[in-house]
């Protein structure tokens, strides 16, 4: 059915502008008191009501009171929402002084979540990712995605991925799986991290390809993780299996963005630690940087060179890395708007790392813009200008459809 929305004081479509590289605002357009036709939930046009109506008058009118700037719907693009339990104590020893690879090393960190998640049921894992979800989608997050990675079992792995597809069907966010096994050495696998990795490959993998449980794999590359060697040849074998690959990189120790780009990964995630070597490296490739502010506040450590990546002409997306270790908080809008202050990005940037750039992370077409034919999926903020968005660093809270 045809519809007819608006008036909107500002639409940022976010059409026309680079993958790659740095932005100014004023490239954006920004199209003013403007009207959206649409039809079955696609977006035809923006413009005049009079030009709308008159060349579309069986369409249903529905107009909005009070200023509204309009935006693409924001996509995270990494998060690890489908876990249960708490971390509390690991914040709480952080805080103290102990570092995120010293817990990990004294038996905390992933493998607490690990325990939690194997003895939580997939009903129980369902409804916590729905719940999380949800709160994303009332953030102006409408597409997710979300890994596994705290199964590490062929059996605990499928319970998370399979929640993760139920929960889909009971959240109106779009949820986009990625198969996380290789987030450590489980410590209950008998053998070495190589043929764990090779475990993974043969016995998981066909099962998550057959019952189309995901089609990316991630790996989490890093000290006390998987070397780059070892992931690698894990990455190349999923690659040839079918699957988008992305991998954890430069988190805390650098190595994981070069395996990137030279796997050919759709994105190399964290770059907290990536150095100028590997700027220049994801700069020429078509890897998408994705920087995760949420780890950065949640472990109080340095922001990824968003600055920098973005000047050598990197296509940079921003995420929230959602989980319950290193980046507890999940709110994407705020983290996005201090990680924007801290590297000083532009509007534009930041935006454009919410929406379009991060549906390149995923690999998704047609998505995080407002261009025709692409799904009506927007979101409103109660303002005459885009720029008290960011400016108010979160609390200006979003308007649903
Ligand atoms: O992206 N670094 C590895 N994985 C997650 C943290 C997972 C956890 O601590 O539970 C991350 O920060
Ligand atoms: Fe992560």
């Amino acid at each position: 059915m045809k519809k007819i929305t608006g008036p909107f004081t500002q639409i940022l479509p976010l059409t026309g502008l680079p993958l790659k590289g740095a932005l100014k605002d004023s490239q954006l357009q920004i199209i003013k008191n403007a009207w959206v036709l649409s039809n079955n939930d696609r977006i035809i046009t923006i413009g005049t009501l009079e030009r709308l109506r008159k060349d579309h008058p069986s369409a249903q009118i529905t107009e909005i009171t009070g200023d509204r700037v309009l935006l693409p719907g924001f996509i995270d693009c990494h998060t690890h929402i489908c876990f249960a339990g708490s971390r509390a104590n690991d914040y709480a020893l952080r805080s103290s002084g102990k570092s995120y690879t010293d817990i990990a090393k004294a038996g905390g960190g992933i493998w607490d979540t690990v325990t939690a998640t194997r003895a939580a049921s997939e009903a129980t894992l369902v409804e916590l990712l729905v719940k999380r979800a949800d709160r994303h989608l009332s953030e102006g997050v409408s597409i997710i995605e979300v890994k596994s990675g705290y199964g590490l079992s062929v059996e605990q792995e499928l319970k998370q991925l399979r929640a993760i597809k139920e929960a889909s069907y009971k959240t109106k966010a779009t949820l986009v799986p990625t198969c996380l096994a290789a987030h450590m050495l489980p410590k209950d696998f008998e053998g070495t991290r190589a043929e764990y990795l090779d475990d993974v490959l043969k016995n998981l993998l066909p099962i998550v390809k057959k019952e189309n449980l995901a089609t990316r794999v991630d790996i989490f590359v890093e000290d006390g993780a998987f070397k780059p060697e070892t992931a690698m040849n894990f990455l190349q074998k999923a690659k040839e299996m079918g699957f988008a690959v992305t991998v954890h990189a430069d988190q805390f120790t650098t190595g994981g963005s070069e395996l990137a780009v030279e796997v050919g990964a759709v994105s190399a995630d964290h770059q907290e630690a990536t150095k100028d070597r590997d700027i220049k490296l994801l700069a020429k490739s078509d890897t998408v940087a994705v920087a995760l502010p949420g780890a950065s506040l949640g472990l109080g450590m340095q922001y990824a060179p968003a600055r920098k990546l973005l000047n050598a002409g990197a296509c940079l997306a921003i995420a929230s890395d959602w989980n319950p270790g290193s980046a507890p908080m999940g709110d994407l809008l705020m983290q996005a708007a201090v990680l924007g202050a801290a590297e000083k990005l532009s509007a534009a940037e930041v935006f454009a790392g919410l929406t379009f750039r991060a549906a390149q992370a995923l690999r998704l077409t047609n998505r995080g813009t407002l261009a025709t034919g692409t799904p009506a999926d927007f979101h409103m903020y109660p303002t005459n200008d885009y720029r008290d968005i960011l400016y108010n660093q979160g609390k200006l809270k979003p308007i649903l459809r």
